[in-house]
């Protein structure tokens, strides 16, 4: 079953790359694939009242840019929605928008929060929740994967993991999903800056619950934690709670409806995966590759950057193209092809460098769970109608995949023990 998108224009400086609907209507590989050859720094120019800003797209400049906290900053934000409006409300305190010690100090700060013991308590929680949700699909024999399987996992996750009440899981939901990307065309920038004031006044009020009554999770080890005897601030804990659902609602949930989708179309991959000869791991790096959900990020340079033969001026806006570097046929090989077994598999789908993804560990057990939930349970599946994308400028994929699965009587009968 297609999903209908049409190939990029001829003339290369006719793809604007600001436009959500460029991604929803356009394949955008062969686009990738010139800009890599003709134009590895090319200058996309500015649209509407927008400054223009630079697009690097070969895998080795978009792994060295992303190393390279000196010359460039994140400061003044980090994808291209507020690079291009000048910078980011939560600069110097949103880790992903902090530079230099404060976002070491930050990042050591939540990686404490993450600890093992945290962490293997979520991986458990996710291991169940999959496997139920996944089972009762196969049981009902047809769902739309993206809202009644992937939706309800990776949210609940980063929700249980900072202490988020049950109850409260699909309100977040809904505001996440309004806040970072949009299943409608229609969504306006206004419902977007609601979505995520709501989320961070949602916040506001639970550190103020768990600062009076603390309990065993991620959200009361912040309101407990400080940089330099300096204890974290009501702000910092709200913002960097606030990152974490949105870094990690979206993305994990689009990499497992491209999943499905992708193996619904590759009975030969499905097989290796049903059939156990390739493994969980190498499987799920190569999903994340295939899948790479979050197309781009970005940097403002601070002084000149020579790249690719050409120079990025100081103050100039650098975007760092994760979907095309995935597909750089100097960094792998036949980038094309969909290969369960692949390795070597460096992927940017994390970025790279000082601000590498902090929940990437958490992310791949949410894809393997996945994985592995799909080939216990089910022998086979696929795609039964159009899938819908999303529409959005900083993600790509899928937000309803309606599927038929074909029933593994013996996995269903063992609860996949
Ligand atoms: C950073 C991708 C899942 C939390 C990043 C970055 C990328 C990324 C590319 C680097 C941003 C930059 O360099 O400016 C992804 C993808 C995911 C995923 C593709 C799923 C497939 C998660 C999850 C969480 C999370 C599950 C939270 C539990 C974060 C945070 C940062 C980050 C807090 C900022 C780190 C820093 O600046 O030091 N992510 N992410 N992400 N991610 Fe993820």
């Amino acid at each position: 079953m297609s999903d209908q998108l049409t190939a990029v224009p001829d003339e290369i400086s006719a793809v604007n790359l600001v436009d959500p609907n460029t991604y929803f209507e356009h394949d955008m590989h062969e686009f990738w694939r010139r800009l890599r050859t003709e134009h590895p720094l090319y200058w996309h120019r500015p649209v509407d009242d927008k400054p223009g800003f630079w697009v690097v797209t070969r895998y080795p400049d978009v792994m060295a840019l992303y190393r390279d906290d000196q010359r460039l900053t994140s400061e003044r934000g980090n994808v291209l929605v507020t690079l291009l409006a000048g910078g980011d409300t939560a600069s110097g305190q949103m880790l992903a928008v902090t530079d230099g010690q404060r976002h070491k100090d930050l990042r050591n700060v939540m990686l404490r929060a993450f600890s093992p013991r945290a962490l293997s308590k979520v991986a458990e929680l996710v291991r169940s929740n999959t496997r139920e949700l996944v089972s009762q699909a196969v049981r009902r024999g047809e769902a739309d994967f993206a809202a009644e399987v992937a939706a309800l996992i990776p949210l609940s996750t980063i929700a249980n993991l900072l202490g988020v009440p049950e109850r409260d899981h699909s309100y977040l939901h809904g505001l996440s999903k309004s806040a970072l990307s949009s299943d409608e065309a229609d969504q306006t920038p206004e419902d977007a800056w609601l979505a995520r004031n709501e989320i961070l006044l949602y916040f506001n009020d639970l550190v103020n619950e768990r600062r009076n009554d603390p309990q065993d999770d991620v959200l009361t080890v912040l309101t407990k934690s400080s940089i330099n005897g300096e204890p974290l601030s009501d702000h910092d804990i709200v913002f960097n709670c606030y990152s974490l659902i949105l870094g990690g609602d979206e993305t994990s949930r689009l990499t497992m409806i491209d999943a499905v989708y992708t193996l619904s179309r590759d009975p030969g991959e499905w097989r290796r995966l049903k059939e156990g000869s390739v493994s969980l791991e190498s499987a799920t790096e190569e999903v994340l590759r295939w899948a790479t959900p979050a197309m781009s990020f970005g940097r403002r340079a601070l002084t000149d950057i020579p790249v690719a033969g050409g120079v990025i001026a100081e103050g100039d806006v650098v975007t760092l193209w994760n979907g095309s570097a995935n597909l750089d046929e100097t960094a792998f090989d036949r980038p094309d092809v969909l290969d369960l077994g692949r390795s070597p598999n460096k992927h940017v789908t994390f970025g790279y460098g000082p601000h590498f993804c902090l929940g990437a560990f958490l992310a791949r057990v949410e894809v393997k769970e996945m994985l592995d939930a799909l080939r216990t349970f089910t022998t086979d599946f696929e795609v039964t109608g159009t899938p819908r994308r999303i529409h959005s400028n900083i993600m790509t994929g899928m937000s309803y995949l309606p599927v038929r699965f074909a029933a593994d009587e013996a996995g269903l009968a063992s609860g996949g023990q």
